[in-house]
C-alpha cells in the first residue's frame, strides 16, 4: 500500500516527530483531466510550518488539517495520465503533499521539468528549485545587489541561505552569515565561502557582532528569520539599504516579536520589502538556465542534507527546523 505522512495533530511550539503520522493511503484513482505521479523527491520547506497551526491559512495558503497530508513541493514522474499537458514519463514538480503518488490537474505550482541529464534530479527539488528560485528572486529581484556592498544573510546555513550566500559573493559582494553554531559558522566560511559568520553560540549579542564585521553597515539583509535579528540588523544599516523579507522562522513557532527600529529606515533611506518566489513564475526557465550554468561551470555548489525514504520524513523536516541540517533538507523516495 502506498504510503503518506499525515498531520497527527497541529503542534503546539517546536514541532515534534510525534506531530506526524505514516499512513496507508490507497493510490488516487485517475480522473478525466488529471494525472498520477509516482514522487521521488520531497523538498522540506520552514515556511510550510506557518500552515501547520490549528487555525492557520491566509490569502496564499490554507491551513493543513488534521489527517490530511503534509503539504510540500515533490518532484515525481507521471505514471497515468488523462490531460493531454503531463503525457506518462513527464517529470513535474508540485506543490502536493508528503506522500508517494499524487492525483494532480496541472495547477497549484505545477511544472513539467526538463531536467539536464548532466545535473542530479534531485537538484531540481533543491538548488534548480523552489530553493533557488526563492534565493535568486529575493536577492536579484528584491535585493538588487551591487559589486562591494556588504550583504548580511540569516539562517545563513540552510537551504535559502546557502544559495543567497554564494550567488551574494559570486556578485562582488562581501558576504556575512548568521547561524546557530560556531562549528555551522566555521562551515559557512570554510566551505560555503561566506567572507565571515556569525554565530548566536559565540556571539549572543548581534548588533555588537555586526558592528565588528560590518563597520560601515549593511547594505543588504536578507531575512529568513525576522523577529529580533531583524531588529538587530535594522539598527546596523547603510544609507540605501536594502532589506529583503524571505522568512521570518523565528516566528513561526513562537508569539511574534516586536520589530522597533523602524525610524533607521528612515534615516537611512532603506527599503523593506517582502516577496513570495511564485509570483515570478513566469521568470523561472530563465532563472532556471542561469543556475544549472552556475552550477556546470563550478561557481554554485549545492549543500543537500538527504533522507532515504517517507518514514524519514517527520524526521528530516524537524531537523531542519531545529537547525540540525545543513544546506537544503531532501526527502528521496527511491
Ligand atoms: N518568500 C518566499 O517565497 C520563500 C520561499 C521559500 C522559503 N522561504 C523562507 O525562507 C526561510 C528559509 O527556508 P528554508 O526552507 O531554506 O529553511 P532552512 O533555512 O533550510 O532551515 C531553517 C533554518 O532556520 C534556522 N532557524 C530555525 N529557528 C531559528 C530561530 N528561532 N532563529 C534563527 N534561526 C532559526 C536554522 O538554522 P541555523 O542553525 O543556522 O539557525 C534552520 O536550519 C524560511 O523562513 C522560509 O519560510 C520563503
Amino acid at each position: 500500500m502506498p504510503k503518506a505522512v499525515v498531520l497527527h495533530k497541529h503542534p503546539e511550539g517546536t514541532i515534534q516527530e510525534s506531530d506526524f503520522a505514516v499512513a496507508d493511503i490507497p493510490r488516487p484513482a485517475l480522473k478525466e483531466g488529471f494525472f498520477i505521479t509516482r514522487n521521488s523527491v520531497i523538498s522540506l520547506d520552514a515556511g510550510f510550518r506557518a500552515w501547520m497551526n490549528a487555525g492557520a491559512g491566509d490569502n496564499y495558503l490554507q491551513g493543513m488539517q488534521i489527517g490530511d497530508p503534509v503539504q510540500s513541493i515533490v518532484l515525481g514522474e507521471v505514471v497515468e495520465s488523462a490531460n493531454s499537458d503531463y503525457p506518462v514519463g513527464t517529470i513535474v514538480n508540485a506543490r502536493t503533499a508528503w506522500e508517494e503518488y499524487s492525483l494532480l490537474d496541472g495547477s497549484d505550482l505545477c511544472a513539467p521539468l526538463e531536467p539536464a541529464a548532466d545535473l542530479p534530479l534531485a537538484e531540481y527539488m533543491a538548488t534548480l528549485g523552489p530553493t533557488g528560485m526563492t534565493a535568486w528572486v529575493g536577492l536579484f529581484e528584491i535585493g538588487k545587489p551591487q559589486a562591494n556592498d556588504v550583504v548580511v544573510v540569516s539562517a545563513a546555513g540552510g537551504a535559502v541561505g546557502t544559495v543567497v550566500g554564494q550567488l551574494a559573493k559570486a556578485a562582488g559582494c562581501r558576504t556575512i552569515g548568521l547561524t546557530s553554531s560556531a562549528e555551522k559558522a566555521q562551515w559557512l566560511v570554510d566551505s560555503v565561502g561566506f567572507d565571515a559568520a556569525i554565530s548566536r553560540e559565540s556571539d549572543p549579542d548581534l548588533l555588537t557582532a555586526l558592528q565588528r564585521e560590518a563597520p560601515e553597515g549593511i547594505d543588504l539583509f536578507f531575512d529568513n528569520v525576522g523577529g529580533a535579528v531583524l531588529n538587530d540588523a535594522m539598527g546596523h544599516l547603510a544609507e540605501n539599504a536594502r532589506l529583503v523579507l524571505c522568512g521570518a522562522i523565528s516566528q513561526y513557532e513562537t508569539a511574534p516579536q516586536a520589530v522597533t527600529n523602524c525610524w533607521e529606515l528612515i534615516t537611512k533611506r532603506a527599503r523593506m520589502e517582502g516577496f513570495m518566489f511564485s509570483d515570478y513564475a513566469d521568470q523561472f526557465p530563465n532563472i532556471l538556465a542561469d543556475l544549472e550554468q552556475r552550477m556546470r561551470d563550478g561557481t554554485l555548489k549545492s549543500f543537500d542534507q538527504q533522507y532515504l525514504g517517507i518514514e524519514k520524513t517527520a524526521q528530516a523536516f524537524c531537523d531542519m527546523m531545529q537547525g540540525r541540517s545543513r544546506g537544503k533538507c531532501l526527502v528521496v523516495l527511491e
